[in-house]
């Protein structure tokens, strides 16, 4: 059984579709041990509630420094013995000293088809207005393995998602979550869970 934290930052619609997707058997071989919020009150916190998983705040401001912060998550996930970090709309950017230890075992969704429209800056709404400023005609969404580069490290899952006239970054964000987030990230947890993924450099391969 894969022990899995996943780290949130807002809304939870992330969460509850993983959550949703391990009551109705669409990920197999994991337990859902412990929801990690960047800060108090986010509706994602509810949602774990709802769900009966146990919810934390570790809001980097809380600490004096940005290693005490990292000792702070870390030991969390040692102490709940955490096999696969989940990042479900989690903003915060994690430092070198997390990403080694889970090398490998960080997984995180990117509204957007990385190398487009990612890296320092590109999340939440922001994605969706660059792409729009861009006047791509797809976008999408990719859930990849986490590393010491922003949105760098393999690639897992994608899905393409039509941009159509008139959309705002709102109604495009939303496409996005309804008709890739919501589908990739439980897939690619499912597949983690089950053994389906080897990685070969920067390329994953899917076990069928
Ligand atoms: C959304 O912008 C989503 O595209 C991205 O994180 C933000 C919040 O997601 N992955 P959630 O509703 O908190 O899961």
């Amino acid at each position: 059984m894969t022990r899995i934290a996943v780290m949130v930052s807002g809304g939870g619609t992330n969460l509850q579709a993983i959550m949703d997707a391990i009551r109705d058997g669409r990920i197999t071989g994991a337990q859902l041990v412990s929801v990690v919020a960047s800060k108090e009150g986010v509706y994602a916190l509810e949602r774990a509630k709802n769900f009966g998983v146990p919810g934390v705040v570790i809001a980097r401001r809380d600490f004096d420094s940005q290693e005490a912060f990292d000792q702070a998550l870390l030991q969390h996930m040692q102490e709940n013995q955490i096999d696969l970090i989940v990042l479900a709309g989690y903003l915060s950017i994690l430092s070198e000293a997390v990403t080694h230890q889970y090398a490998n075992r960080i997984i995180n969704i990117h509204p957007a088809l990385i190398p487009s429209f990612c890296g320092p800056g590109h999340y939440g709404l922001h994605v969706h207005e660059k792409a729009l400023e861009y006047g791509v005609k797809v976008t999408g969404a990719t859930v990849h393995f986490v590393n010491e580069v922003v949105d760098g490290g393999a690639i897992i899952l994608q899905k393409a998602v039509e941009v159509r006239d008139g959309d705002t970054p709102e109604s495009l964000q939303l496409r996005v979550m309804q008709q890739a987030e919501w589908e990739l990230l439980p897939r690619a947890i499912d597949l983690f869970c089950n053994g389906k993924l080897r990685i070969e450099g920067r390329r994953v391969h899917i076990i069928e």
